[in-house]
């Protein structure tokens, strides 16, 4: 079916208690690999790009590969760009046929960062595409951002209010504590803040951060209104391990194409047991 944008589907898994994965792409192989599980668990599902993504591959190129995927599937598929501080970048993902797309002001004051995700939405919301905002500051890495311990810091619940009166957006990420790459110690989740951030309205809540995070934690930030999971780290170690672990096991045959079917069968797994995880599997209708 057509791309859709993350509105519909995220308002149903707030309102059903289960989460749509999200997850980050790098080529038209992990697209394949995304959409034809989520095709098999009849889920419905975010393929997402990082804005690094995005400028390696070239706009075009990932928009016609999840295109022709998303027309063999009847399960709803949206691509969504992650992470984007950069209106130019957002305004031709949303003229190059993007369903959905996030601006990261988060590192500006907050009335800035209300300017500027309000400004996104007035550029989206004309074509149905959806937008994500954040609030607070993510810690970690992705890709090129890089928010370290010190800088990291929660959404703090005031904020949040006068955020979401003033900015309607369809999916926002308040910081909670988790952060992005792998878990250096145990995540500290702020439960109380994403359940006080979650009472003050019915937007659906992103959940970033999602590599190395516990079934229960999932399970607790899904039961407080975390609709939407991100998972990318662990997408890029299904990607590099499908490759090793190939070419450990048959060191001398050099046949490219198995080593393609072994990195889409590594990143299959990882996409079906995030899928299970977040009890979206069979939520496509
Ligand atoms: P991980 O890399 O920790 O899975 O986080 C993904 C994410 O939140 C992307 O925005």
């Amino acid at each position: 079916m057509p791309l859709v944008s993350m509105t519909e589907m995220l308002i149903k898994a707030r309102k059903g208690r289960y989460a749509v994965g999200a997850f980050n792409i790098l080529d038209y192989n992990s697209i394949k690999a995304v959409v034809e599980t989520a095709d098999e668990l009849q889920s419905p599902v975010i393929v997402q790009t990082s804005e690094k993504t995005v400028l390696f591959w070239g706009f075009k190129p990932i928009i016609t590969w999840i295109n022709e995927l998303s027309s063999r599937t009847a399960v709803p598929v949206a691509i969504h760009l992650d992470h984007c501080k950069d209106l130019s970048i957002i305004k031709n993902c949303i003229d190059a046929g993007w369903s959905s797309v996030m601006i990261d002001a988060s590192s500006k004051p907050l009335e800035e960062n209300i300017a500027l995700s309000q400004e996104v939405v007035k550029m989206a919301k004309p074509f149905g595409i959806s937008v994500e905002a954040e609030l607070g500051e993510i810690g970690g890495v992705e890709d090129d951002i890089s928010i370290d311990e010190e800088n990291a810091h929660l959404a703090g619940v005031k904020q949040a209010k006068i955020f979401l009166e003033k900015v309607k957006v369809d999916c926002f990420a308040p910081a909670i504590g988790t952060a992005h790459g792998i878990y250096k110690g145990e995540p500290k989740i702020a439960f109380d803040r994403l359940k006080e951030i979650s009472q003050l309205s019915d937007t659906p809540l992103a959940l970033h951060g999602g590599t190395g995070l516990s079934e229960d934690i999932f399970k607790k930030c899904i039961s407080l209104g975390c609709s939407k999971i991100n998972i990318s780290t662990q997408l890029k170690y299904a990607f590099i391990d499908g490759f090793l672990n190939y070419y450990q096991s048959k060191p001398t045959e050099y046949n490219p194409l198995t080593v393609l079917k072994a990195q889409y069968i590594s990143l299959k797994q990882a996409v079906a047991e995030n899928i299970l995880l977040f009890g979206s599997n069979m939520k496509a209708k």
